[in-house]
């Protein structure tokens, strides 16, 4: 059979290599423009690399260590006048932020010019993405025209080296993945409970003591036991100064973070006496959020401080200083005379304006050495130092508040920057919990619609944040990070209009080609199935509908748990009693992801649900209220799940309608009990009933509870069989937490998964 004249003609064009290359560049740039004519500029070990301006001579190192790693060889670098091969250079481009570039690929020459040299060296990242993500091709650039600049000044991402310790060599390479990617600030992590990881002179023992545990728990927290393995490590002052140069080099500001007043054992195990108690204390094994913590009644913890710090800020250019400020407990204040003294002596309404007190304390000293200093949300509480920044990580709150307080401010909300979080419920490795996938970040808006144009300036940028309690080795930080860190930085340097997920999904195909090029492990979550309930139209049970995250995926299951056929899904399923139901995701007819989900229907299932005290902004359940009522409880147990609902503070108080009167005899509800992170058993719940959702009569209370093995538990309240159309679950707050406690004197959280009507 002869082709079509057509199919014969595109094949020619395929022969003559003219279909124009697809540029797939992260983050994507402002401007693209692919001549109508394509063709390609080929770089070869005799291509000159020439620099026409004075101090481009990073970037030129850049593109070289980059070509001989990835490509096997380097580039000669002249800065004589030479015609052809690739030059650098400088060029006005007018835009706010520094980085704006020019990136021209034509046939005699491959043309990069900066607005600054900042901007060359980004042009320079762009150019290495328009390279072949197979080793050993011909390194052919396609006929191109770029003009990017970034969106956000401040294109953050954190490490933290207490939990887990990385060596130098790594912390290098994640400075490179940050600079691959256009952002340009390193939040350096570098006091923990579990460990102390800088060099102090004057303290010696903040390193020699502080920077090593004598065991680390095994698995999720709380854990199976300890390892009893002395763990831990610190960098000198001479490898903060390497890797603070190395930064600069890749225009990459490091920002370095000392805690205080929280997170503080590992200092107070050296120096006992910056404690209220004087201790003893522990460099702490477990994670967690301790009592520990720096006495604020006693001036020598502030001399301390400010020693340690005439000690950190010379090591590090940056005009800011993070002293962190969250998860203080206020519990050893309130025993310590000294700082009840304090409180006294400084007209101070309570612990929280303690708190405030001491970073307002430590500010003005900052200040007085020039610097700025960023804290973590909990810095409005009782409040805010005058000059700081505020980083908003407890969702957005912090960050509009202090935004509203003229105050400039870092967006790194749970919700869609924290990297610890899980990409997949599918996770198999251990991690904090949570569930973000690659989308959600990408989703990320770093400016909140509540505030004002004004107000808007103040937001710099955004964060993402790497709390490493369960990433033991680089490889993990790597699949944490990866793809999310490339759909943090699009939200951080594209013009917001080009946003795209559709587009993004294609060009991270490529991406995961270049994170193998680079030798970086990646989180194969972009390939999963994503699972949603909703209610059944008919009021009978729920749905359950299956997505997969790419399009290349193909959703199977098995008609049963027992069966090991596989049929296509086409339709979601209608969920009316109890059942597992298996899903695999099929990527080129390949397993690469697969879900279980248990149901455990009642009559409460599916219907309609309001709930009267609205949830804490950060733990509003997976799909809201009505994941009371989904038919579902969480399984992996821990608060990570994102199942849970919780209040802090609050009784739960939900009104569910079973559709028309039915018979009942008893309610329960799966709760969770995490005491070491503030979530307790509520008091009792307390059942009502109404025919017509006005007048309510109780049915009794009940606090009896079946506890299961991961921390989660039933509450049952049983009564007399009754007939009701509406059912009021009332579950009583515990209130505030004891003495003793971690939190103790905090509002204590309710969590609460599902309630079932049976
Ligand atoms: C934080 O995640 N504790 C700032
Ligand atoms: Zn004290």
């Amino acid at each position: 059979m002869r082709k079509p004249a057509f199919l014969f003609a595109l094949s020619l064009i395929g022969i003559a290599h003219c279909v124009i290359a697809q540029v797939s560049i992260i983050p994507r740039p402002a401007v693209v423009e692919q001549p109508k004519v394509a063709g390609q500029f080929v770089i070869s070990a005799q291509t000159p690399l020439v620099l026409e301006g004075s101090g481009l001579e990073n970037s030129a190192s850049f593109l070289n260590d980059y070509l001989e790693q990835v490509y096997g060889f380097r580039l000669a670098v002249s800065s004589k006048p030479v015609r052809g091969g690739i030059h650098l250079n400088y060029e006005r481009m007018d835009h706010p932020i520094a980085g704006a570039y020019l990136l021209q690929v034509k046939k005699d020459q491959l043309y990069i010019a900066g607005d600054n040299a900042t901007g060359v060296f980004y042009g320079v990242q762009s150019l290495l993405q328009l390279l072949p993500v197979e080793k050993g091709a011909s390194l052919k650039v396609p006929f191109v025209v770029i003009k990017d600049y970034p969106r956000f000044q401040y294109r953050g991402l954190h490490l933290d080296v207490g939990r887990h310790f990385f060596p130098v060599a790594f912390v290098k390479r994640y400075i490179d993945y940050i600079a691959l990617h256009k952002m340009n600030v390193f939040h350096w992590h570098l006091t923990e409970d579990q460990g102390w990881r800088i060099e102090i002179k004057k303290y010696p023992k903040l390193t020699e003591v502080g920077g090593y545990r004598n065991g680390t728990i095994i698995g999720r927290y709380p854990g199976k036991g300890n390892d009893g393995e002395r763990y831990g490590g610190f960098y000198t002052q001479a490898e903060v100064k390497e890797i603070v140069a190395y930064a600069a080099r890749r225009y990459v500001e490091v920002i370095p973070e000392i805690e205080m007043p929280g997170h503080a054992s590992a200092a107070l195990t050296a120096y006992p006496a910056l404690g209220c108690t004087g201790g003893p204390y522990k460099v702490q094994e477990t994670w967690g959020v301790f009592n520990d913590v720096f006495c604020a009644g006693n001036d020598s913890v502030f001399n301390f401080l400010q020693d340690v710090l005439d000690e950190v800020m010379p090591l590090f250019p940056s005009k800011y200083v993070h002293i962190g400020g969250d998860e203080c407990p206020k519990e050893s204040w309130k025993h310590c005379a000294k700082c009840q003294q304090r409180i006294k002596a400084h007209g101070l309404k309570d612990e929280h304006e303690l708190q405030s007190y001491f970073i307002q304390r430590m500010e003005k000293y900052i200040n007085g050495k020039g610097k700025t200093i960023i804290g973590w949300d909990e810095i409005l509480e009782g409040g805010l130092a005058p000059n700081a920044l505020v980083m908003s990580w407890r969702g957005e709150k912090g960050g509009i508040e202090a935004a509203q307080q003229n105050h400039d401010v870092i967006m790194t909300p749970g919700s869609h920057v924290y990297l610890d979080h899980s990409q997949t419920k599918n996770e198999d490795s251990v991690t904090i919990g949570g569930y973000t996938t690659v989308q959600k970040t990408y989703s990320y808006e770093p400016v909140p619609a509540a505030l004002t144009a004004a107000q808007a300036k103040h937001v710099l940028g955004a964060q993402g944040n790497v709390w490493t309690e369960y990433m033991k080795n680089t490889s993990k930080v790597e699949y944490m990070i990866f793809p999310r860190l490339s759909a943090l930085s699009e939200v951080l340097w594209s013009p917001k209009a080009l946003r795209s997920w559709p587009d993004f999904e294609k060009r991270l195909q490529v991406q995961f080609k270049r994170y193998g090029l680079w030798g970086a492990n990646y989180s194969r979550a972009f390939f999963d199935l994503k699972a949603s309930i909703t209610p059944a139209k008919d009021g009978d049970g729920v749905m359950y509908i299956l997505e997969s995250t790419s399009p290349a995926g193909k959703i199977h299951y098995p008609p049963s748990v027992e069966s090991s056929l596989l049929v296509p899904y086409t339709t979601p399923f209608h969920v009316r009693s109890n059942k597992r139901i298996g899903a695999v995701l099929l990527v080129d007819d390949k397993p690469v992801s697969s879900l279980w989900q248990t149901f455990i229907i009642n009559k409460a299932t599916g219907k309609a649900i309001t709930v009267a005290t609205p949830t804490a902004e950060n733990r509003r359940g997976n799909g809201g209220n009505f994941g009371l009522v989904n038919g579902v409880r969480t399984e992996k147990g821990g608060i990570g799940s994102e199942e849970w609902l919780g209040w802090q503070g609050p009784d739960m108080e939900a009104v569910i309608d079973l559709g028309k009167a039915q018979s009942i005899s008893s309610v329960d509800l799966h709760v969770l009990e995490q005491t070491a992170s503030w979530v307790y058993l509520p008091q009792y719940a307390e059942v009502f009933t109404s025919a017509d959702g006005k007048t309510w009569k109780s049915l009794g209370k009940g606090s009896d509870v079946v506890k299961e093995d991961n921390n989660a538990a039933v509450l049952t309240v049983p009564f007399s069989p009754t007939t009701a159309r509406y059912v009021k679950v009332v579950a009583k707050n515990y209130g505030t937490i004891p003495a003793g406690q971690p939190g103790a004197g905090s509002a204590a959280w309710l969590f609460v998964d599902e309630i079932a009507v049976n």
